[in-house]
């Protein structure tokens, strides 16, 4: 009774909001939704519809981008977020150019290497995932702010007005949502300011088809409206951060939030088979591995789709990567990273050396190489394209779904624990299992390495492909295959979203792959010596493609994502 009630009234008030329970799907599984003037796929069907609307009323890319990037701290706070961090690729028509934004979380400036190591010199998780001390100084609002400044056309106002009507007036819980809060409960129920905003006042939890209002972050972005990044890096926001940081053993400061800066980056730039890829650099690790594994399989014709021989090949280049992504990558502006060497064709054809085509070698016999020029459990992915042919490539993160799990009191924020991707201690794994050493140590303002991946793919000079994916780790290997799908196997873009997709990250030594794996293929493999294990599903790879004029948007069937054109 509660649910038709609540249902009926929505019905009555709020008409658009309904719309967001019609679930809109494509012909069959493998046709991607088709457009020709243009094309939002979100993670999260409210997002995707208040995107295309912005489209619709003459906005471009990036205020699309930038108002989704409100909306889902909104309506998807599992990833979407003020209080992480991210990197925006997008392409401007116009200027026939791809920019990097980096958004990412910085260190406080008052962390310290051994931080998160405890009286026996191993890293206390709880402290590195869970905890005040796990956040960096957030940087959305203010890259966000900085693709409006530089590349929209709606005032930061206009970009959070959607975003601030659905906090104040709520939506509907989706089983998503509802499913994701009881998934963290015992987490949430150990902060009362989580516990206030996630769950009922009786303490119950919120269940499909209720509505779910967020007054107090509706609060906080109506003062970035009518303050501007102002509004959240100094003065009252700024305060409550710096109040419960310090009352929980946390370590930002008012000072850490006024002196955050987003950056223009030059994105990491490579060829395959006649595409040109641009993809996030440092403090990234994304672009670069990609650039390299792409490099490394360009010498190879693969031998049709998720064979074992195709996926040898795979996995091989990929030890390889995860090698050196686990020595060189970090933040370049404290330590140099090769990233000219390691993207390098020359270097590619050295690696090449060591693949063995019909065995597998093992990680332990496989040491970052020597990359010839020295120079100087949630994530969101979301890819826009424009009736003038501007395209936004966007990853956005608290790093964990809903981030630390800690609501900072006053401002209905989660924040995110981001000082995880850290390598607390060399050669100890972090959430992702990855490891890392000095180039990714912790140090004072420091960006964290990152994996996350948005990728402008362009053909004949004009976007191609946009793509990239949450996923941790495998955020690098599920974009990869997007793009490997659709360049190599000739696959349309739900096909190559949907395909069965693999993992290696060097350490583990074992090759991931999800359910529907030819069992003939696991054999082969496992007589190559690859040791296979069968997980749950990976990335969630918002992509769209671009063929003779026309839009074609896939959301990922791994999650509850939506494309639409128009
Ligand atoms: O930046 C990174 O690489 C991680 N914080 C991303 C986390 C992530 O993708 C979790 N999502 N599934």
């Amino acid at each position: 009774m509660k649910y038709l009630l609540s249902v009926f009234c929505i019905t009555i008030f709020c008409s658009n909001m309904v719309q967001a329970l019609n679930i809109i799907m494509p012909e069959d599984i493998f046709t991607p939704v088709q457009a020709k003037n243009g094309m939002v796929v979100t993670s999260e069907q409210i997002a995707t519809e208040i995107g295309i609307q912005v489209l619709k009323n003459g906005g471009n890319a990036v205020d699309t981008a930038v108002t989704i990037g409100f909306v889902m701290s909104v309506t998807f706070p599992q990833a979407g977020n003020i209080g992480g961090g991210g990197f925006m690729l997008l392409y401007s028509a116009k200027n026939n150019k791809v920019i990097a934004i980096d958004y990412r979380e910085k260190a406080p400036a008052q962390a310290t290497k051994d931080m998160f190591l405890n009286k026996t010199s191993e890293i206390d998780y709880q402290k590195s995932q869970f905890s005040y001390l796990s956040a960096g100084v957030p940087g959305t609002v203010a890259g966000m702010a900085m693709a409006l400044e530089k590349y929209g056309t709606l005032s930061l106002a206009e970009a959070l007005a959607p975003a601030i009507k659905l906090a104040e007036e709520g939506f509907i819980v989706n089983h998503t949502f509802s499913n994701s809060i009881k998934h963290r409960a015992k987490n949430f129920q150990q902060h009362p300011t989580t516990t206030a905003i996630f769950f009922k006042p009786d303490g119950s939890f919120y269940e499909v088809g209720d509505i779910f209002i967020q007054q107090d972050l509706a609060n906080t972005l109506k003062l970035i409206a009518s303050q501007g990044i102002k509004g959240f890096y100094t003065g009252k926001i700024a305060e409550l951060i710096a109040n419960d940081m310090r009352q929980h053993g946390g370590l930002i400061t008012t000072a850490d939030l006024a002196n955050y800066q987003p950056k223009l980056r030059e994105p990491i730039f490579g060829t395959y088979r006649g595409h040109d890829i641009y993809s996030m650099s440092p403090p990234s690790s994304g672009g670069t591995h990609i650039v390299q594994i792409l490099n490394i399989l360009e010498n190879y014709k693969l031998a049709g789709h998720n064979t074992a021989a195709t996926i040898h090949l795979m996995v091989e280049a990929m030890k390889l990567a995860y090698a050196d992504r686990a020595k060189y990558l970090g933040d370049t502006d404290f330590v140099t990273v090769p990233v000219k060497g390691l993207t390098s064709k020359l270097y590619a054809a050295s690696l090449i050396q060591q693949i063995n085509k019909l065995k597998a070698t093992a990680s332990k016999d496989i040491y970052a190489g020597k990359p010839t020029s020295y120079e100087s459990n949630e994530t969101t992915h979301y890819s826009i394209m424009d009736k003038e042919g501007n395209a936004v490539s966007n990853t956005y993160s608290l790093n964990f779904s809903y981030g630390a799990g800690i609501v900072i009191k006053g401002t209905g924020m989660l924040i995110n624990n981001t000082m995880d991707d850290f390598s607390s201690k060399p050669g100890q794994p972090n959430a992702y299992g990855l490891i890392g050493g000095i180039a990714n140590a912790i140090e004072p303002n420091k960006r964290m390495l990152s994996s996350m991946s948005p990728t402008i793919v362009l053909k004949n000079g004009k976007p191609f492909l946009i793509t990239g994916s949450p996923g941790g780790s495998k955020i690098i290997t599920t974009t990869l295959q997007v793009i490997l799908n659709v360049i190599d196997h000739d696959m349309n873009i739900q096909e190559a979203v949907n395909a069965v997709r693999i993992h290696h990250q060097w350490l583990p030594d074992q090759i991931r792959i999800e359910k529907g794996l030819n069992l003939d293929t696991i054999k082969l493999l496992t007589s190559m010596g690859h040791k296979v294990v069968v997980k749950n599903t990976m990335g969630d790879a918002s992509s769209i493609l671009i063929k003779n004029g026309l839009y074609y948007g896939a959301s990922d069937p791994r999650r509850f994502g939506v494309a639409l054109g128009y």
